[in-house]
């Protein structure tokens, strides 16, 4: 496994980009909960901030791909607005042990998925 965050790291109701091994993620917390996501929008593939650490839209509510403004639930990563409309951010299985966020390796070795 692979620490990629420190829970306490990552603020609530905000986002954290991060990059380990040339892989880069999305971090957000929402009610306390962590949700781990590929740094890449479904409808051309780039990264979805606008600038550092600034992944979601003026509410603080949806994840805002700065490209073309496709807006995701935070907790699904669903698009519900925008070209993509009804794809998913794809998710990053991780655990918290010990108030690390931890990926396996295999994940952050391996070619991304599409
Ligand atoms: S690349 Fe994200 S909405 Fe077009």
């Amino acid at each position: 496994m692979i620490c990629v965050a420190n829970v306490d790291d990552i603020i609530e109701d905000c986002a954290k980009g991060l990059e380990v091994n040339n892989f880069y993620l999305i971090a957000v917390k929402k009610d306390s909960q962590v949700y781990l996501y590929w740094n890449r929008c479904p409808h051309l593939g780039t990264p979805l901030e606008w600038e550092e650490d600034r992944f979601l839209d003026n509410a603080g509510e949806l994840i805002q791909c700065s490209t073309h403004g496709a807006l995701f639930r935070i907790e699904t990563g669903q698009c519900v607005a925008g070209p993509c409309q009804g794809q998913y951010l794809q998710s990053v299985p991780f655990t918290i042990v010990d108030g690390l966020v931890m990926v396996e390796d295999h994940l952050l070795r391996a070619p991304q998925p599409l």
